[in-house]
């Protein structure tokens, strides 16, 4: 699969069969995770590899909205760079960078027919339960395994259309069809 490819197909799974990710295939995504581009080249993240069935039961409880049944997670912690890097630590960088690596994350694992979900979760709940530091954010907790099903492949209108997201030289409005979503 190409990378235009990896990135139309993949969809978000909740639906997991129980067979665990073996660790060389695990290896492979989170060197993936790690050619992610941060600023400065930081690279300000951690990334915690949940298998246990108690920890991850808890962590669904911090993840009000994301119904799933995945034999194992990803939280993804994100390091501050304040001390060098201030301006970029002001404006959020880190998180940005951290959700670049997610995003590699979930190309590399479904490229290897592996599913991914991003759960919204309770941050100050979530670390407590996997013991990170106070001065450290956690971004997402990656629910992850081999789809139960083949999820079905997108439809064109699953996403707004090309031509209503571009502006050309300065903003020029919203198109009708954004008017639902933002
Ligand atoms: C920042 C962010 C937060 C999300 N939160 C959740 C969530 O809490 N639970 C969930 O099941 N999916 C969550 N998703 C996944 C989206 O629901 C999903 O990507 C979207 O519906 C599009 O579907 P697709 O990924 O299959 O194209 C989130 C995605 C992003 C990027």
């Amino acid at each position: 699969m190409n990378v235009i490819e990896t990135i139309k197909q993949r969809r978000v799974v909740h639906n997991f069969r129980p067979d665990p990710v073996p660790d060389d295939v695990l290896y492979k995504i989170i060197d993936a995770a790690r050619w992610a581009p941060s600023p400065f080249n930081t690279q300000p993240w951690e990334f915690i590899i949940i298998r246990n069935s108690g920890t991850l039961k808890k962590l669904a409880k911090c993840a009000p909205t994301t119904e799933c049944n995945a034999p194992m997670a990803i939280a993804v912690v994100i390091l501050p760079i304040t001390a060098r890097y201030p301006f970029h630590q002001q404006v959020g960088e880190p998180e940005h960078a951290g959700a670049m690596a997610v995003q590699n994350i979930m190309l590399a694992a479904w490229e290897m027919g592996i599913g991914t979900a991003w759960a919204t979760i309770e941050k100050d709940k979530v670390k407590q339960i996997l013991n990170i530091p106070e001065e450290f954010d956690v971004l997402t907790v990656i629910p992850m395994g081999y789809p139960m099903e083949e999820p079905p492949t997108h439809e064109e209108d699953d996403r707004l259309p090309v031509k209503d997201l571009m502006n050309f030289e300065e903003f020029t409005g919203v198109s009708d069809s954004r008017i639902l979503v933002y």
